[in-house]
Parts: structure tokens; sequence; C-alpha cells
């Protein structure tokens, strides 16, 4: 099934990565190892590159750019690498955890970094917590659309056990996201029609 959607992109002459961006940057985290769980299952389903974004690797102060986003007149050199880096993405795949009912800070950070490089952008949000964090979802959702980007229908919300939160035990996606694995297969599927 992957095949068809990487040939096709060949054909059109795409980039095809996927840019993976991950909303934690928390000491002790478990952001990494659900996201790149998500982003295995994303390279299985439509054999197309993805990379893993830290944005704690980009490093973006919300008091240095004087112009709007919108302006495009960016004064720094991270926001420009930050421009370069979304504007060189086919796609981007949000992996989240909900705080206090929202999305983390350093996220919205990011996104309010940029403005025309979002644009039409194919995406999708997934998110985590003790409830899968589908209130986050949402304002992620919200904030996707005032920046136009295409968004899958399917955005899937992964329930952490109790002892991951409170505990700080090792987290298996295998095992605790086991039903969800096709869910995330449906969103990858989406995303690829989008990228089409
Ligand atoms: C500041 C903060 C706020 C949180 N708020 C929520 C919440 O609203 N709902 C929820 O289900 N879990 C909440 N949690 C628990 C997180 O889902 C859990 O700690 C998760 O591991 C956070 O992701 P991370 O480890 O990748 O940062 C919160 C955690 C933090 C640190």
């Amino acid at each position: 099934m992957h095949v068809s959607y990487t040939y096709k992109a060949a054909l059109m002459g795409q980039d095809t990565t996927v840019l993976v961006i991950m909303g934690s940057t928390r000491a002790g985290r478990v952001c990494p190892t659900i996201a790149e769980w998500v982003a295995q299952l994303g390279r299985e389903r439509t054999g197309f590159r993805h990379e893993v974004i830290d944005l704690a690797n980009w490093p973006l102060p919300t008091d240095d750019e004087a112009a709007i986003p919108a302006t495009r007149r960016y004064a720094q050199d991270h926001t420009r690498a930050w421009s370069q880096k979304i504007s060189g993405a086919a796609a981007v795949v949000f992996v989240t955890p909900q705080y206090n009912w929202g999305y983390p800070a350093v996220l919205k950070n990011a996104i309010d970094h940029l403005y025309h490089e979002w644009h039409n952008m194919p995406a999708v949000i997934v998110t985590y917590g003790g409830h899968g964090g589908t209130k986050c979802s949402a304002q992620l959702q919200q904030v996707a659309g005032a920046v136009k980007m295409r968004l899958a229908a399917t955005a899937p919300a992964l329930v952490l056990p109790e002892a991951v939160i409170r505990e700080g035990a090792t987290l298996d996606p295998n095992r605790e996201f086991n039903q969800q694995v096709m869910l995330i297969q449906d969103a990858f599927g989406e995303l690829a029609d989008l990228m089409a």
C-alpha cells in the first residue's frame, strides 16, 4: 500500500520529509519515546522519511522579532533557520502532551514564530495524557486552522498509564497504545492523501 504514496510523490518530484514535532521539552519527558514510536508507524504506513524534531534544539526567544511573522521580515538567524526547516517539510505531525488542558507553551511559540510557512501544510495531531489529551488536541486544531494547515480528520489521543504520569514508570508504547495503532495508521493514510 505505502509504495503507491512514495511512487506518486517521486513522480511529482515532491520533497517527502515529514517532520514529527515534539510538543514537550520538559526534563524527564516521555515525548521522545512516543514521538519515535509514532514516526516509525508513519514510515511503515507511508514509506516517507520521518524526522523527529526536538524543539529543545530550536530555541526561539519570545521577544526578539520586532515584525509580526506574517511580514516574513525575520531579524534573527534562528527564526530564519526555523522558517527554512518548516518550508522544506512536506507535512508535519505534532506529538504533544496535554498541560493543564492546553498544549505546551514551547509548541505554541514554535508555531507563532512563523505564519505563511504553515499554510496548506498537511498535518496530523497526536496527543497524550491521563485522558488522551483531547482538550489540548481541540486547542491545537483551532490554532492549526488559524495558520491554515490542512489537518487529517483523525486525531489520535493516547491514554498514559497513571504509573507513567505519577511515578515516571517506563513507557512501552507497543503495549500501552496497542489499541490505537490502527487509528494512527488511519491518520497517516489521511496525511498521505493530503500530501498527494
Ligand atoms: C505542567 C503539566 C500539566 C499537566 N496537565 C495535564 C492535563 O491537563 N491533563 C492530563 O491528562 N495530564 C496532564 N499532565 C500530565 C502529563 O500528561 C504527563 O506528565 C506527561 O508525561 C507529559 O508529557 P511529557 O512527559 O512528554 O512532558 C500534566 C503534566 C504537566 C507537567
